[in-house]
């Protein structure tokens, strides 16, 4: 097979570094199943691999991407035939395993998702990680009772994948919305995915009692640090926060007292590693009941080429993301 083209990160004296290569299969980790990658997508982690800003690689050089999407051309495993069309979020890629931005992968079969009808594989990657972690975070909520009758459920981080498709995916669900955002000027964009309320983090009174005037009826959080403590503190008796993401800080400072006097629930929200069943039912969710209306205009900033990625992984790294990046690869197959 001729060489093919992927994004890989190297570890060097100063740190890591990623560049857009030639490889050839044999220089990838082993997987049963060899697939043509037709699209893949950017995720906040993606940017950290890729500009070195976090350690998320478990070894060096690894190629960059946690999702992909695209068609079987080869399988060891019985459970995939040439022709299947495929996807994979988060299960190792771009970890420990080589990833998605690359023309060809080699993936376990455990890790693969059959497409599921109602998806193309544009769409399966315009979701990719983001929406899955957003369709997580909306069934733990459900299943922890979360009712739209509580009140609206606030979303951090909002402009951002995983902020957009949370947007969506409540809406529809029944629930009122208010997007928490960095970015005021996109206050128009967020109504238009349905949040009732924008608010702009720069003028948020973040409060310092334990507990504050109970305003929401449960959250999503991208971003952890002082606004999780903020949503602790003002999340309404037997809300749910979804805790999923750390684009300010790891850290959380909070006391039990929400807990405790509130009931307030805060649920971890992981991607990766996900038991199957759950994994294969979310994305039968998400092309099915849940399935967020017009994609691609409304959670697609743009489609872009490999030779784009270092760059759009700067800015969202600075926190300019809106919606999401899709990269192209063998494009639709
Ligand atoms: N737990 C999991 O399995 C899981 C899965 C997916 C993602 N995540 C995490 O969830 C978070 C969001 O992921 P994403 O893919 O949606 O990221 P993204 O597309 O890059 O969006 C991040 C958003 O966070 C806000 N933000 C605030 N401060 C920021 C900063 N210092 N740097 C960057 N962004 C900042 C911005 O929104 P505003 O300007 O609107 O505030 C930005 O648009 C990340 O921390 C990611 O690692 C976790």
């Amino acid at each position: 097979m001729l060489p093919f083209k992927a994004i890989r990160v190297h570890q060097n004296a100063s740190g890591t570094s990623a560049s857009l290569e030639s490889l050839s299969l044999e220089q990838l980790t082993s997987g049963a199943v060899r697939v043509r990658v037709a699209y893949s997508g950017l995720n906040y982690k993606d940017a950290l691999a890729i500009t070195g800003r976090g350690a998320i690689m478990r070894a060096y050089p690894r190629v960059a991407g946690i999702d992909l999407a695209g068609v079987v051309e080869a399988s060891e495993d019985p459970s995939f035939r040439p022709g299947d069309r495929v996807l994979a979020t988060g299960a190792g890629l771009g970890e420990w395993l080589d990833g998605g931005l690359a023309e060809y992968a080699r993936v376990p079969a455990e890790a693969l998702v059959p497409l599921p009808e109602g998806l193309s594989l544009l769409e399966a990657m315009a979701l990719g990680t983001a929406g899955f972690s957003a369709a997580l975070a909306l069934r733990r909520m459900l299943e922890n009772h979360q009712d739209p009758a509580q009140g609206p459920i606030v979303v951090t981080g909002a402009t951002g994948g995983v902020g957009t498709i949370a947007l969506l995916l409540l809406r529809q669900a029944g629930f009122q919305t208010a997007a928490l955002t960095g970015k005021p000027e996109a206050a128009l964009q967020l109504r238009e995915l349905g949040a009732e309320e924008v608010i702009d983090r720069g003028q948020l009174d973040l409060g310092a009692k334990p507990l504050e005037k109970a305003l929401w009826g449960g959250a999503v959080d991208n971003l952890g640090g002082e606004v999780l403590t903020y949503l602790t503190r003002t999340v309404r008796p037997w809300g749910n926060i979804a805790c999923i993401g750390l684009a300010q800080s790891a850290e959380l400072n909070t006391t039990v007292l929400p807990l405790i006097l509130r009931g307030v629930s805060l649920l971890g929200i992981h991607s990766v590693q996900v038991p199957r069943p759950w994994r294969l039912a979310l994305w039968r969710q998400l092309a099915g009941p849940w399935r967020p209306p017009r994609i691609e205009q409304r959670i697609v900033r743009a489609v872009i080429g490999l030779d784009e990625v270092v760059q759009a992984a700067r800015e969202l790294m600075a926190g300019q993301a809106r919606g999401r990046y899709v990269v192209r690869l063998a494009g639709d197959l």
